[in-house]
């Protein structure tokens, strides 16, 4: 049982993580950068791993459609080699300024253009790209179809959009109360789905496994879905800490309509007491699985 309530506030002033969620100059519900950069280093192992699997061509253009910081940019270089070109596009300047000064003055940094564009909007010719690559953003169309399909035309023939993107249906915490995490998760799902008749943005963090049907309703051929387990165990590495302290405040944001306020303080005290976290106990261990979708263009 729970029991400790009030002193959760006043934990809550301590923690690693703030603005986990805002709103960009675009009107999108987004992680804050220094979130965005402490979830990528958290999982380099195996974003290194999601773009040595696509085995791209040497001198490829690719788009980075929702590019935001610049996190993949230079692994999509080294994937492409230096006659290879990018061009990121977002619809957020903030994120855009984050990416170019990561790039000033990196080896990569003739081989990319920032830009500030939509995905439907891309600023190059039709039939230009040989990949359109874009992660982490579509769990923020509210019609993804319609914008694959939108993208679909900037792509050689033979081109490939590639979507990459999270499932909250597969996160499972080892170590905490299996039920509590039940109606933790479906409480923020069945949110999502009430979220924008009561003005937030659009959100759906149970897409990953959704894409491959989405990609071929756009119209893609040859769809191939990868998918990446991503399991971690204590002691959690800094960047994880912080990623999985960002994820459970997520979890019961915007007043977590659909939970208990007894189940918001028992969740967010089992991850931020500072006494007894559960993230340093011998056996916790956390495990999500990440989607990697690719279709053709023909
Ligand atoms: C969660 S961030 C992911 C950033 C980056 N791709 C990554 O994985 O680190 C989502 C990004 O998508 C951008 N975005 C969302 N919808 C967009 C749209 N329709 N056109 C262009 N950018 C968009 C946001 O501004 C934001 O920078």
């Amino acid at each position: 049982m729970c029991s400790i309530r009030i002193e959760v506030g006043r934990k809550r002033q301590k923690m690693a993580v703030n603005n986990v969620v805002y709103v960009n100059e675009g009107g999108l519900p987004l992680n804050a950068v220094d979130w965005l950069e402490k979830h990528h280093q958290s999982k380099a192992q195996e974003r290194l791993q999601m773009i040595h699997d696509l085995s791209l061509k040497q001198g490829s253009l690719v788009v980075d459609a929702g590019c935001g910081p610049g996190l993949w940019t230079p692994l999509l270089a080294q994937a492409i080699g230096a006659e290879g070109h990018i061009i990121g596009i977002d619809i957020d300047t903030e994120s855009l300024i984050t990416a170019q000064s990561r790039s000033n003055g990196s080896w990569y940094r003739q081989q990319v253009l920032y830009k500030r564009a939509t995905l439907e909007q891309i600023p190059l010719e039709h039939g230009g790209a040989d990949i359109i690559f874009s992660a982490n953003v579509s769990q923020y169309l509210e019609d993804p179809v319609a914008a694959f399909a939108a993208m679909a035309p900037y792509l050689k023939r033979g081109g490939r959009l590639v979507i990459k993107d999270i499932d909250f249906g597969t996160m499972r915490f080892g170590g905490v109360d299996p039920m509590l995490q039940a109606r933790v998760f479906q409480a923020r799902e069945r949110w999502e789905r009430d979220r924008c008749a009561h003005d937030y943005a659009f959100e759906d963090s149970w897409i990953g496994s959704k894409l491959a049907g989405y990609l071929r309703a756009a119209g893609f051929e040859d769809v191939e879905e990868k998918t990446y387990r991503i399991v971690r165990q204590c002691p959690l590495p800094e960047d994880y800490r912080f990623y999985i302290q960002g994820i459970v405040e997520w979890f019961v944001c915007e007043n977590a309509p659909y939970l208990s306020h007894h189940d918001v303080t028992c969740w967010l005290q089992c991850f931020f007491d500072t006494a007894y976290s559960v993230l340093d106990v011998a056996d916790f261990t956390c495990e999500e699985t990440e989607f990697v979708v690719s279709g053709v263009w023909s």
